[in-house]
């Protein structure tokens, strides 16, 4: 399929286990948007944002709060914890971001994570290391036909009926109170404005291989991380998703537990974490790190169908002497070039690496992919060539300014 040039809506995915560095290719990339949708997670994700001065993580408002007059949608996929919801937006507010139903609008149809979700995830979510926030619970509910929607909420009626006899009922019922307001048909608003030609984002949470169907099963989160819960969690059809971008680091990370075949153990894997802080935007735990995996890669861009790719975190490379990239997992003296999601395999397989030589230049100041010290432009272009796959977006550090856009065509 041609890759689309232009597009009036994009999808960023992560193409890896979350942290990517969504939330700031979001941000970058609203700027030019009416619209940001997210539609997927929970507060189970972070997406750290710093622009204007300011640094702001954000767990359920969609990355596009930073700019005045732009719609943000908390899509019908996601489960909301109100109580989280209300505190991050009194948070913004008090760093002068003014929510309003103007600029925030939340599905009717979203599900709502209730204290008894978040004591069971604390209890059984250690298996696989979860965040504890109630996820799991809650979308267990929402596919057992016993959830709680957004609109059941805001409406007393229903939610007395069904939770009046909890301990929490008093409290909730004022949360649902202070939300009422920002509850809305957010698909219809989503379709309006896709057939009045709108720029729309639609953001995703965590990453692919944490998407419930095409993820490391079971050590993955709930919900469709994929460029296809862009559609099922905000209500649109495929036909109107325009382009994706897929959103990889340099390198690899991953926190909680689960296989990870490039993972870095040593000093190198240690200084890597050290100099891109590489701690959760939610939990704070350590995140594992490794060397970009090309089988991992092509992966996101076949599940994805991924037209570009926005590349974050180069700079934490610079001072790295030598840099792999995984081109295949030896397994039981097979050589396999593709990913696959059998946990045993990934278990119990040797990453068949190649090396690039790295670079010493400060690049967190350069602006243009011409003015990249050379090895870091090879390494670009050996991870263009392996996931067939160009790269729109370079990220050399956390503030907004710190982005080389490479391919402006891929961009709203
Ligand atoms: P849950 O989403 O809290 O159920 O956790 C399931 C798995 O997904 C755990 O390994 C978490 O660490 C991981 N996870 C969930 N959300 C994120 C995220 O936003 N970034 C990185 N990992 C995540």
């Amino acid at each position: 399929m041609a890759r689309q040039t232009n597009p009036s809506n994009i999808a960023v995915i992560g193409m890896e286990w979350g942290d990517e560095g969504k939330g700031k290719i979001v941000d970058f990339l609203a700027e030019k948007a009416d619209i940001i949708a997210r539609f997927n997670g929970g507060n189970n994700a972070g997406h750290t944002i710093e622009a204007n001065n300011k640094k702001i993580v954000v767990h359920l408002v969609p990355s596009g709060v930073m700019y005045k007059n732009k719609l943000n949608i908390v899509g019908n996929g996601l489960v909301i914890d109100p109580k989280t919801l209300l505190q991050e937006i009194k948070n913004l507010d008090k760093n002068g971001i003014k929510i309003s139903p103007q600029n925030l609008a939340i599905s009717e149809n979203a599900h709502v994570i209730l204290p008894h979700h978040i004591a069971e995830d604390r209890q059984a979510g250690s298996r696989i290391g979860t965040t504890g926030r109630g996820i799991g619970p809650a979308y267990t509910d929402k596919a057992a036909r016993i959830g709680l929607r957004m609109q059941d909420f805001i409406d007393d009626s229903i939610f007395k009926k069904r939770f009046g006899e909890e301990e929490f009922y008093r409290e909730y019922k004022g949360y649902a109170e202070e939300l009422k307001p920002f509850v809305n048909d957010t698909a219809g608003i989503i379709n309006t404005a896709i057939d009045n030609n709108k720029k729309i984002i639609f953001e995703g949470a965590q990453g692919t291989l944490l998407d419930v169907d095409h993820g490391t099963y079971p050590f993955v989160t709930s919900s469709s991380a994929t460029a296809g819960g862009a559609c099922t969690g905000l209500g649109i059809s495929p036909r109107k998703v325009q382009s994706v971008m897929g959103v990889c680091k340099a390198y690899k990370t991953r926190v909680g537990n689960g296989p990870f075949p490039t993972e870095i153990t040593g000093a190198v894997g240690q200084k890597i974490q050290k100099i891109g802080r590489e701690f959760g935007a939610t939990t704070g735990r350590e995140r594992r790190v490794g060397w970009f995996d090309a089988l991992v890669g092509k992966y996101a861009v076949m599940v994805n169908g991924i037209d570009s790719i926005a590349l974050t975190k180069l700079d934490v490379f610079t001072t790295i002497d030598k840099l792999k990239i995984c081109v295949a997992y030896k397994h039981k003296g097979n050589i396999l070039k593709d990913f696959t999601t059998s946990i045993k395999i990934l278990q119990n397989c040797q990453p068949v690496y190649e090396e690039l030589d790295g670079w010493w230049d400060d690049i967190t100041k350069v602006r243009s992919y011409d003015r990249l010290p050379n090895n870091a432009k090879k390494y670009l272009r050996r991870i263009e060539e392996l996931l067939k796959v160009p790269i729109s977006i370079i990220s050399v550090g956390p503030k907004r300014e710190q982005t080389i856009v490479a391919r402006s065509e891929f961009l709203v």
